[in-house]
């Protein structure tokens, strides 16, 4: 069984997938961590994330980041969002990405292209959304637990940055598939968010 999980940043796509996950007994791939490792290692190069042969480039050496500290923080959220706009980075995280999503017993994934181009077959797919306002408030109220200073206008900017340029690039943007059922999160808490999300998934199976 293959669940594929797409949604916008701080939509709860992370946190559902990792649920549904646990809840199947399945494997786990969070996608987005192989762009952050990718914007990271550009960034340690102190290349150009803009440049394609760089972040190409970098693609070679970003799995031995992949469990780097540095990979969950907002800038190199903004460094995977850009090295991701270029089809030679999606390119060569395309097969391992397909290699997971195949495996015997099935797997979990989530991203933005996962119902899309990755795992078009899937057996599920959940394109997870909430409102601007909503996601910005969570990145926010994690952020301050962590004691990150920062306004919640910044964040809601960012965010509105990042979805511009992952819904608007030609290769792979962020868009459901026609099959996905849409899972609006903006009124569940996360424990909602997981107990209807297995539900929705149960249902649809
Ligand atoms: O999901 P996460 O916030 O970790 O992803 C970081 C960035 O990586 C996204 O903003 C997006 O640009 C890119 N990404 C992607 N395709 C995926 C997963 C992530 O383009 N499947």
């Amino acid at each position: 069984m293959i669940i594929a999980v797409d949604g916008p940043t701080a939509s709860g796509k992370g946190t559902i997938a990792k649920a549904l996950a646990e809840h199947f007994g399945l494997p786990h791939l969070d996608t987005g961590l192989l762009y952050r490792a990718v914007g990271r290692q550009v960034q340690l190069n102190g290349g150009d994330p803009d440049d394609p042969a760089q972040a190409l480039a970098a693609c070679d050496f970003a799995d031995a980041l992949l469990d780097d500290a540095a990979l969950r923080s907002e800038e190199t959220g903004g460094l995977a969002s850009q090295v991701s706009v270029h089809p030679e980075v999606r390119q060569a995280l395309l097969e391992r990405q397909r290699a997971f999503a195949s495996q015997p017993g099935g797997a979990v994934l989530d991203g933005r292209d996962i119902g899309t181009v990755i795992a078009p077959d899937a057996d599920v797919k959940l394109f997870v959304t909430a409102s601007v306002h909503k996601r910005a408030m969570r990145r926010w109220l994690e952020m301050t637990g962590r004691e990150i200073e920062i306004s919640l206008d910044a964040i809601e900017q960012d965010i509105v940055r990042r979805d511009a340029r992952d819904i608007g690039r030609k290769d792979a943007p962020l868009k459901a598939a026609p099959d996905a059922l849409i899972f609006d999160t903006t009124e569940f808490d996360r424990d909602q968010a997981i107990a209807e999300a297995i539900a929705a998934v149960e249902a649809a199976l």
